[in-house]
């Protein structure tokens, strides 16, 4: 079997750290990967003058999602598509959600046969009553084996090396190894379970829960309430995977990184939690405050409120899910954020 060659598609703040770990492993398992180039899809851009991707290649470094980190050499912004996945087997899909579906729209029928993916993407797909986690999208619209990696990964942390874990959803076993070599590091432990959907939709739930911690310190409620929104977060997350999606696996919300890991350090630290906080001190809507305090970073919580709250609607399972749905009421439909813990 030849060596795997790997292609990132995506480069913002996640996919930027993600890039990087890639860049060295390659190198550190070239009896496994192809470690001359990675290739980094940019979605091209001008930044402070230049290009986003030249200013990649030349300094080696994506100054405006994630400044002040360097990629290895083979590292390479490349602005088409279809050109990034050239040849590649192991393709890594991490884009902010929105932006999957015209992704997938290009590289249909373009992709190697015996290519597999995994997908880092928080959110869930939904029309109406059918629901869908990315990895299955990746995988019916391509026709590749796609596994789902998700944890308590804030990316400005996993890029300048502090400890973190995160886990691995695979499809095979042995799809799992070549992932968890491919983004493993000393710093960066990869946690490997046999649960694609499990480790997919608690990465997209606890952005809601996210949210609502945010609202939690607008208010100035203070830890506890904060404790309680991560408890009920947690215990609506669960019940929702476990009514909807019946294989999940009970290890990945309370053993793994992908589940109340991410609920804490994304209460705690994330960009859900703090735009959501200065909703409420800065009476701003959403997408104001995203253009303003994120440059060019991209909000998932809201939208997968607004995705689970149509999906629970179509299913007539609101009342069951409290939280989630005040989190969409109040993000979208100018529900007094002071409601958020009434009835909980
Ligand atoms: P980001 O939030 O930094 O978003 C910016 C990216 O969106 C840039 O690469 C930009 O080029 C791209 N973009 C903007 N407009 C576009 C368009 N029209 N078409 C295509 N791309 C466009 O992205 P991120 O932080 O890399 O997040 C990607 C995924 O990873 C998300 O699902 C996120 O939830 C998840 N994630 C993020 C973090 C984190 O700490 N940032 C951690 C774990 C998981
Ligand atoms: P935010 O998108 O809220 O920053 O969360 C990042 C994340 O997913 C941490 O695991």
């Amino acid at each position: 079997m030849g060596k795997e060659k790997v292609a990132i598609i995506g480069s913002g703040n996640w996919g930027s750290a993600i890039a990087k770990l890639a860049g060295g492993n390659v190198k550190k398992h070239s009896d496994v990967f192809d470690d001359s180039k990675v290739p980094m899809w940019v979605f091209e851009e001008d930044y402070e003058g230049r290009k986003l991707t030249e200013i990649i290649n030349t300094d080696h470094e994506n100054k405006k999602y994630l400044p002040d980190v360097k990629f290895s050499e083979n590292v390479v912004a490349v602005p088409d598509l279809v050109e990034a996945v050239k040849g590649a087997t192991a393709l890594v899909f991490v884009m902010p959600h929105q932006f999957l579906s015209k992704c997938l729209d290009q590289l249909e029928g373009k992709v190697e046969k015996n290519a597999k993916a995994i997908s880092l993407i928080k959110g869930v797909g939904v029309e109406g009553s059918d629901i869908h986690v990315f990895a299955d999208v990746i995988q019916d619209r391509l026709g590749i084996s796609t596994s789902a990696l998700s944890g308590a990964n804030i990316a400005n942390e996993v890029a300048i090396d502090r400890f973190s874990e995160t886990t691995v959803g695979y499809r095979t076993e042995e799809e799992g190894q070549m992932w968890q070599k491919l983004f493993q590091t000393p710093h960066f432990k990869v946690q490997l379970i046999d649960d694609v959907a499990g480790v997919s939709l608690c990465g997209a739930l606890k952005n809601i829960v996210a949210v609502a911690a945010g609202f939690i310190d607008g208010l100035e409620y203070g830890n506890n309430s904060k404790a309680a929104i991560m408890r009920i977060g947690l215990l609506e997350m669960k019940h929702f995977c476990q009514e909807f999606f019946k294989d999940v696996k009970e290890e990945s919300f309370l053993q793994e990184s992908a589940g109340v890991a991410d609920v804490i350090t994304s209460c705690l630290g994330g960009r859900n939690r703090k735009c959501a906080e200065a909703f409420v001190k800065q009476k701003k809507p959403f997408d104001e405050l995203e253009r303003d305090m994120l440059n060019g970073q991209k909000l998932q919580g809201i939208h997968t409120a607004k995705d689970v709250h149509i999906f629970l609607k179509a299913r007539d399972r609101l009342g069951a899910y409290p939280l989630f749905d005040k989190v969409y009421h109040i993000s979208w439909e100018g529900l007094p954020v002071e409601k958020l813990t009434e009835g909980l």
